[in-house]
């Protein structure tokens, strides 16, 4: 038999179990959401890595439109604190937590704490990450192994937790990134993190299907964060130029891309990778 035929055929055997795996870990069980179905009841949001940057913004904009925000952080407990008191001063409701997304333990207790507070959650956004660059000659392992940890074990952590615990009607969203599509040289470790967001995204829209839970990645270009400075001037530099709409990002551009998905407008995009960059790409 030929290799192809033979490996259509292991694709097929595990297309077939995927339903079986799913009724014994309970994923297919029916929830209730009240994400769209019921207004007027709280709507949980989870957010990883909402201290600072896209996550801030993205937690200040869905607090804002009406979510009851989980902010979560690793080191920064002051910049997380102010983004609930932000919430909290513009109306909203918000609780912090610690946690670093790489430990499974964590992630769980993360999403304890916003059923607790808000009864469930009806969004996920996959968003703490870490930006290690350098050449394939220079990465050392300690770079690359953190890297991984945080964005590729952290979220399959996280969206292991979502896909146990968003009720339905719920959204699911990760952070990719456009350098996906650029490959400028250096990134590579670091966009093939990225790019297993569009691939958990596809496969997890799939394992979720009939149950109106849409799971989509997001891919950023350049934005002004602490990720990208804390690089050096230089990682900024010609990305205005370089870019149709001719500015840098800000966490803003990417928090309203978020709050549409989570939107009923957003409601029909499901398992894409959505690029947001002002045309560079
Ligand atoms: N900025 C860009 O140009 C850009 C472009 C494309 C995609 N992205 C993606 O967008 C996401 C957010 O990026 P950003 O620019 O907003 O980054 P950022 O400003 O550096 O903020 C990163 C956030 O993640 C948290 N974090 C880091 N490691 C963590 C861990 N192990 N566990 C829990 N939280 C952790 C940080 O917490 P502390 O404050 O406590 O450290 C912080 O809240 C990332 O996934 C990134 O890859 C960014």
């Amino acid at each position: 038999m030929s290799n192809t035929h033979n490996s259509r055929r292991t694709f097929l055997a595990l297309a077939a179990a995927v339903p079986s795996a799913l009724a014994i870990t309970g994923v297919a069980s029916s929830q209730t959401s009240d994400a769209g179905n019921q207004p007027g009841g709280t709507r949980g949001a989870v957010i990883t890595g909402s201290s600072r940057g896209i996550g801030a913004a993205t937690a200040r904009r869905l607090a804002r439109d009406g979510f009851a925000v989980t902010i979560n952080y690793l080191t920064n407990q002051d910049l997380a604190e102010a983004v609930v008191r932000d919430i909290e001063a513009a109306g909203g409701r918000a609780i912090v937590r610690q946690g670093d997304v790489a430990d499974p333990a964590a992630v769980k207790a993360l999403f304890d704490a916003n059923d607790e507070a808000f009864g469930g959650v009806d969004v996920v956004v996959n968003n703490a990450g870490i930006m290690n660059v350098g050449a394939f000659a220079q990465m050392t392992d300690e770079a690359f192994d953190r890297m991984m940890a945080t964005n590729v074990k952290g979220s399959f952590n996280v969206l292991r937790e979502a896909s146990r615990r968003v009720r339905d009607g719920g959204r699911i969203i990760s952070l990719s990134s456009s350098i996906i599509k650029m490959s400028p040289p250096g990134t590579a470790a670091y966009a093939a993190t990225k790019a297993v967001q569009e691939v958990y995204s596809s496969v997890l829209a799939k394992e979720l299907g009939g149950r109106n839970i849409s799971v989509n990645a997001i891919s950023p270009g350049a934005v002004d964060t602490q990720l990208l400075r804390q690089h050096g001037q230089e990682a900024l530099q010609g990305i205005p130029e370089a870019t149709p709409l001719r500015r840098l990002g800000q966490p803003e551009d990417i928090a309203n891309v978020i709050a549409l998905l989570c939107s009923q407008d957003g409601a029909w995009i499901d398992g894409q990778n959505v690029f947001a960059n002002g045309g560079i790409n």
